[in-house]
């Protein structure tokens, strides 16, 4: 059985998750990243702690602070928040996706996937990510890896790893790969801030043109500190997320075969019911595609790219069972914790996309925290979900696939492919 393949690998941390979970009635103590902090897996408390921005505040361990940025997204004040946010929505907001996204990341993945065909053999995950970086970092600042020096995506490939590990900044830790990671991204970023002020008519229409014109208005709340960190934040967050969740899919689907035949009844009943042949994937048909969305929101589930999100809170709080987390204190949310409860989601490490049949009708849940809840609620969830949903798309109509070596899931916590996940591709 694939899940206990999957489980194998266990870090402590995801046992002390479980062990604690039928413990300690989903909340308490420990040491994290070397600083005290509540731990919360009760999925109605994770909910409302998400839900009350007043009460938890956003908030980072130092450590994470020093990778991301002290001008980040996370940390602003609410006003700069708000109009940051606002930024990022002009390009992963819906009517971008619409209009301009849904397009080219169908044209990308069809491309992509048309030359990785003609290879003998392809390491999934590195090739996933690099088509999943192209797209972001050419919209963000027109990034192009084949016409430049500087490898940018190196810097952010031992970051997830980096968040979590123990934060000893000297050569040879994880920490100090991932700092120096960080120092190397931002510092092709200012390089680019640089060019762009010294030839300022010259237009790229991409993000940074846009946060460019928006540095240049009068009393505005954006610096340049916080527009080098949120292109940071997102370059960061928009890359090994998706990439990690897609290549999972993919797994799954070599693992599950069921799964993969009613996903691609799904997608070729979309290509019968097209008018235009020649037609891209349209707004509708996008919409349409149901089950996919339930592989994706099992996949998800299990893949836990985030395995804790972080708060502090802000006043002394009582939950309902009697425990008080005084302020000041530091919390995690633990969506691994809510992800895998067995009183919630039967046989819960059972890959089972039928789980979520219906539920596309009851609207947002307690039990589900892969891109967070509340104020906070990922700002790229459909973003990704778009570019995960046309590449199984293409996937499932024009190819078969054979996993070749590798494959083998590792959590640590987050979720990794030590050996790398080798398939070959062929045209159907
Ligand atoms: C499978 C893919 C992804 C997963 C699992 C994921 C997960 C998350 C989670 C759990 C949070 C909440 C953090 C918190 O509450 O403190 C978050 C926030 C965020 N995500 Fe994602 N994310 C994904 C893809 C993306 C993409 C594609 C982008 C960018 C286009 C993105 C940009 C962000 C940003 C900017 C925030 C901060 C939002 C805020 O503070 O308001 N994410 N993500
Ligand atoms: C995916 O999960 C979210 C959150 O529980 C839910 O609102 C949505 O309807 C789910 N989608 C499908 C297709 O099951």
């Amino acid at each position: 059985m694939w899940h206990r393949n999957l489980f194998s690998g266990m870090s402590d941390y995801f046992s002390c998750v479980c062990f604690c979970l039928n413990r300690y009635g989903g909340l308490f103590r420990t040491n994290l990243l070397g600083q005290p902090v509540i731990v919360s897996t009760d999925p109605e408390l994770c909910h409302f702690i998400l839900q009350q921005e007043r009460l938890f505040q956003s908030w980072y361990p130092e450590t994470i602070a020093k990778i991301f940025g002290r001008q980040n997204l996370g940390l602003l004040p609410a006003p700069t928040y708000k109009y940051a946010k606002s930024l990022v929505m002009n390009i992963f907001g819906m009517e971008s996706m619409k209009e301009k996204l849904l397009p080219q990341v169908d044209n990308l993945a069809y491309r992509y996937l048309c030359s990785w065909s003609k290879k003998p053999s392809i390491e999934l995950k590195e090739a996933i990510a690099s088509m999943i970086f192209d797209l972001t970092a050419k919209k963000l600042i027109s990034y192009d890896p084949t016409k430049s020096t500087d490898n940018l995506r190196k810097n952010f490939d031992a970051f997830t790893a980096g968040l979590v590990s123990f934060p000893v900044d000297i050569p040879g830790t994880t920490y100090h790969t991932c700092l120096k990671g960080r120092k190397a991204a931002m510092k092709t970023l200012e390089k680019m801030l640089q060019e762009r002020r010294a030839s300022p008519t010259r237009r790229h229409g991409d993000f940074f043109d846009y946060v460019l014109d928006e540095l240049k208005k009068e009393g505005n709340l954006l610096t340049e500190e916080i527009a080098l960190d949120l292109i940071f934040v997102l370059l960061f967050a928009s890359y090994e997320t998706t990439t990690l969740t897609l290549t999972l899919v993919v797994k799954f689907l070599t693992d599950n075969p069921k799964v993969l035949e009613r996903l691609t009844e799904e997608h070729e009943e979309i290509l019968r019911m097209r008018e235009d042949p020649d037609s891209g994937i349209t707004w509708k048909e996008y919409k349409s595609m149901k089950f996919t969305a339930q592989v994706l929101n099992e996949t998800s589930r299990l893949a836990n790219v985030a395995p804790g999100i972080f708060r502090k809170a802000f006043q002394d709080f009582t939950t309902k069972d009697g425990y008080t987390i005084p302020a000041g204190w530091a919390i995690m949310v633990c969506p691994p914790a809510v992800h895998l409860n067995p009183a919630t989601y039967e046989d819960p490490l059972a890959f089972n996309p039928w789980r979520w049949e219906g539920t596309d009708t009851r609207g947002g849940s307690n039990d589900f925290l892969a891109f967070g809840g509340g104020m906070r609620y990922c700002v790229g969830a459909d973003f990704s979900k778009l570019q995960m949903t046309v590449f199984v798309h293409h996937l499932v109509t024009k190819y078969r696939w054979t996993a070749i070596k590798g494959g083998e899931i590792l959590r640590r916590p987050g979720l990794g492919f030590p050996n790398g996940f080798h398939i070959q591709l062929f045209e159907k």
